[in-house]
């Protein structure tokens, strides 16, 4: 992978940014998630999140921690509120 390669493809953050924010800010990777949104995404990190926590590995030269670690999230789908509400096209009308 060269320093263009999109790691984050929902938030659009490639390998050199996350490279240069944990080189000049020395962060975890929950720091580079609140600094690029680099695993903010729709997928909720479940594509990059392997690679930031790999990145943030290689460069600090130190295992990541859990409470450093990325956070899982819940993909984001619309939900209308009559599906909550368990209405149906049927007995909508
Ligand atoms: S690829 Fe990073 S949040 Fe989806």
């Amino acid at each position: 992978m060269d320093e263009k390669t999109i790691v984050c493809r929902c938030e659009e953050v490639t390998l050199g940014t996350i490279k240069d924010t944990v080189q000049h800010y020395n962060c975890s990777p929950r720091e580079v998630k609140l600094r690029t949104r680099a695993g903010m995404g729709y997928c909720g990190g479940r594509t990059c999140r392997n690679v930031i926590n790999q990145v943030v590995e290689e460069i600090n030269k130190k295992p990541i921690t859990d409470e450093v670690q990325l956070s899982y999230r819940s993909p984001v789908r619309p939900v209308t509120l009559g599906v909550l509400g368990g209405v149906t096209h049927d007995n909508e009308g």
